[in-house]
């Protein structure tokens, strides 16, 4: 059995910011508005002639010098975004070209959940041996597929990328559990209807179908609903108990979902990276983007053990335990020493179906805490004080 560690990383966000102040000039909202609803201030906007595959290529240079390698070290490149520089040939293949890498490479669209299942996918790949050393980038510019005329959307996104290098390695580490989901039913939440079902003509310019549509209120409750139960679910399969968690690293989507997530985990906000302030929601990057801070503060140290999370259109999840590094003793988590997991995985049942419990009680809540915030807004505008 051979595991992915993560040897390299690296971001890279255009200079360009774009401020909640910026945006009270272009549509009718306000910082205050924009703080409160989703805990952004500020993101960062590419500007013309600078496109995914370049900001891939910065990030992804950043992981190779980090890992000590150059790009003809690759055995395979994986790149999840949504906003690629063009419809074909995949993005990709122009990452590869640009770095001058000579290896396999694909496009995965899974949304702003799109980085936890490349990395996912790059572990299967590294677990049977196929390949050493692989690429993983999430990368967005996602500004371009935002209508700056629609304030639902256009103050919660934002551009960058960010990358890892997995390499096989023998000792037990990257990602030790996961778990994948969609459900296509509620794709019309949030989507961008150009396409071959809507080819690009007057009339589905006119309808803005090339721009992101989203139900922002739907999208929450799903979020509410799944993020911390796909963490709980994933570090039980882990064969750990939150308690051995250091750090998560969820997608960052608005900062209000990810606080209700921490509750619901019981997982104190020191132990959750947020830096959605700076940068907004930047879809598929916003993880690797993170998770390259997260290191470079100091907050992940080696043999840390990490749960990265996502959501995003499709509808999607993703959930993934992830060992930053080298343990001190070779601990049987994951689909490791196979007595040591038995007894663990008894162990975590009983402590997922307890927190499980838990969660359940608490998502009751969820309604509530909606309907809280409605009757807040309400009294905020009819000039009285919320109580
Ligand atoms: N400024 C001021 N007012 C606004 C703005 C704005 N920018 N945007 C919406 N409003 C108004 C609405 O029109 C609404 O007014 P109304 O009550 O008169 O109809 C009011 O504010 C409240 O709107 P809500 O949608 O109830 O606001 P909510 O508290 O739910 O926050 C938000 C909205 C931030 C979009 C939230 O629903 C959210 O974060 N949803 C999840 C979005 C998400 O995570 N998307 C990313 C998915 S990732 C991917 O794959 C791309």
């Amino acid at each position: 059995m051979l595991y992915g560690r993560i040897i390299g990383w690296g971001k890279a966000v255009p200079d360009k910011i774009l401020t909640n102040f910026d945006l009270e000039k272009m549509v009718d909202t306000s910082d205050d508005w924009i703080v409160t609803r989703s805990g952004i201030r500020e993101r960062r906007i590419a500007p013309e002639g600078v496109n995914t595959s370049t900001l891939s290529v910065e990030a992804s240079k950043a992981a190779l010098e980090k890992a000590g390698l150059i790009a003809a070290d690759l055995d395979l490149i994986i790149v999840a975004s949504s906003s690629p520089d063009h419809l074909l040939p995949a993005v990709s293949s122009e990452i590869q070209y640009q770095l001058g890498a000579n290896c396999g490479a694909f496009t995965l669209v899974a949304g702003c959940t799109g980085f936890a299942y490349a990395l996912v996918t790059a572990q299967q790949f590294i677990a049977t041996g196929a390949y050493r050393t692989i690429l993983v980038i999430g990368a967005e510019v996602i500004s371009r597929n935002v209508d700056w005329t629609d304030r639902n959307t256009c103050v919660l996104f934002g551009d960058g990328a960010g990358a890892v290098i997995v390499q096989a390695c023998e000792e037990p580490t990257g990602v030790l559990s996961f778990e994948l989901g969609s459900d296509g039913e509620g794709a019309p939440h949030l989507m961008m209807q150009l396409g071959v079902a809507n080819p690009p003509t007057h009339e589905a310019i006119d309808k803005k179908y090339q721009f992101i549509h989203m139900n922002g209120r739907e999208v929450f409750k799903f979020a509410t609903r799944t993020l911390a139960r796909s963490a709980a679910e994933t570090i039980g399969r882990s064969g750990l108990s939150i308690h051995d968690i250091d750090l998560m690293i969820p997608h960052q989507a608005n900062a209000r979902i990810i606080e209700l997530a921490a509750r619901q985990m019981g997982l104190p906000m020191e132990k959750v990276f947020v830096n959605i302030d700076k940068y907004g929601n930047t879809s598929a990057a916003s993880i690797p983007i993170a998770l390259t801070e997260a290191i470079e503060e100091g907050r992940v140290k080696e043999g840390d053990k990490l749960v990265l999370v996502g959501f995003g259109a499709g509808l999607t999840w993703a959930s993934a335990v992830v060992q930053f590094g080298l343990s001190e003793k070779s601990v049987g988590t994951g689909w490791l020493a196979a007595p040591t997991r038995t007894v663990k995985a008894a162990q975590n049942k009983i402590s997922v179906a307890a927190r499980t419990a838990g969660m359940r009680a608490s998502l009751a809540l969820v309604p509530l805490y909606t309907r809280v915030s409605r009757k807040q807004r309400q009294e905020e505008k009819n000039g009285q004080q919320p109580k």
